[in-house]
């Protein structure tokens, strides 16, 4: 009777059997992960076909790049901030602009300003309400932080993100901008829309079945890096949204909430061909000192995970 087993002798053999000790971190989240499956399988006495037919859902999911959306559609991005947001309190590491989920949208090498760059330039046909945000990266003392890269990227006024809509040129509303010697940073666009999860697809699929719908409200993403500082992953949400307390990826950030001043006069606002009053938003980034060279990591989440 050497190789029939019960459910707990495979679980073990599954989870013991090797030729090399291989990669012991790996083992030991891959044995937690299995065991609860197996117990979810018997607690819930998961039939074969609705495990095939998980198997097969999660195949799509990777044939159509949509790992990224499930992972914050079910609160995985915003666990992971959780649990940053907990070890900074436990370590007494507070102040600095609160992060924000990253999301899959993000696109390494967008075309660099020096202080002020229009993301809306070459986009024609987007007729959304012209928008300038501005302010300092500043550091944790207050210190303006010179030559910071404010990394900035949003929706088109289809909620759509260049790259992944084969309709925009590429880098279509993504930015980079270099901080000047005070630190300021200023940026011309429109007022985005929101976002919502391709109408059909695995993701479109599960949330149906979830009883769920898969929008965010209008949000603007940030990475801003700057050398010795902590990289700030973040975004803003601007106000009124109908979603802005409902987001699909539970991203909204209480204290990341724009202030918007309208009707601000043109003058000042010629070199990004404002002409008429506009829309202003001000926001000043905050980052920590970082504690290390790897918290000062100028790349984004799956190039920093995977190099
Ligand atoms: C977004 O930032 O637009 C986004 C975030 C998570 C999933 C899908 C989209
Ligand atoms: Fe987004």
């Amino acid at each position: 009777m050497k190789n029939e087993f019960t459910q707990a002798q495979l679980l073990d053999r599954v989870n013991t059997v090797r030729v090399t000790e291989g990669n012991p971190r790996v083992r030991e989240i891959s044995a937690r992960i299995i065991g609860d499956l197996f117990r979810a399988i018997d607690d819930l006495d998961i039939q074969p076909d609705e495990f095939w037919a998980g198997v097969d859902w999660l195949s799509r999911l990777g044939a159509v790049g949509q790992f990224g959306l499930i992972t914050a559609g079910l609160g995985f991005d915003r666990l992971l901030d959780i649990r940053l947001d907990e070890a900074d309190r436990r370590a007494g590491r507070t102040g600095g602009t609160q992060r924000a989920i990253e999301g899959p949208l993000y696109i390494a090498g967008a075309p660099l300003g020096k202080a002020e760059t229009r993301l809306d330039e070459g986009n024609p046909g987007e007729e959304g309400e012209p928008f300038v945000m501005e302010g300092r990266v500043l550091d944790a003392d207050g210190q303006p932080v010179a030559g910071a890269i404010v990394d900035v990227w949003h929706a088109n006024t289809l909620g759509r993100y260049s790259h992944f809509d084969p309709d925009q040129k590429a880098y279509a509303l993504r930015r980079r901008i270099e901080t000047d010697a005070d630190g300021t940073y200023r940026f011309r666009s429109f007022l985005p829309p929101g976002y919502a999860i391709p109408p059909s697809g695995p993701v479109a699929e599960l949330f149906a079945a979830l009883g769920r719908h898969g929008n965010r409200p209008a949000h603007v993403h940030f990475l801003v890096t700057a050398p010795g500082l902590r990289t700030l992953t973040t975004q803003v949400n601007i106000p009124g949204d109908t979603f802005i307390d409902d987001d699909f990826a539970f991203a909204t950030r209480d204290g990341l909430v724009l202030e918007l001043d309208k009707n601000v006069p043109a003058a000042g606002y010629a070199s990004l061909g404002i002409d008429k009053p506009f829309v202003r938003s001000r926001f000043d980034f905050v980052l920590q000192k970082a504690a290390d060279d790897s918290e000062a990591s100028p790349q984004a989440r799956m190039a920093r995970a995977v190099g």
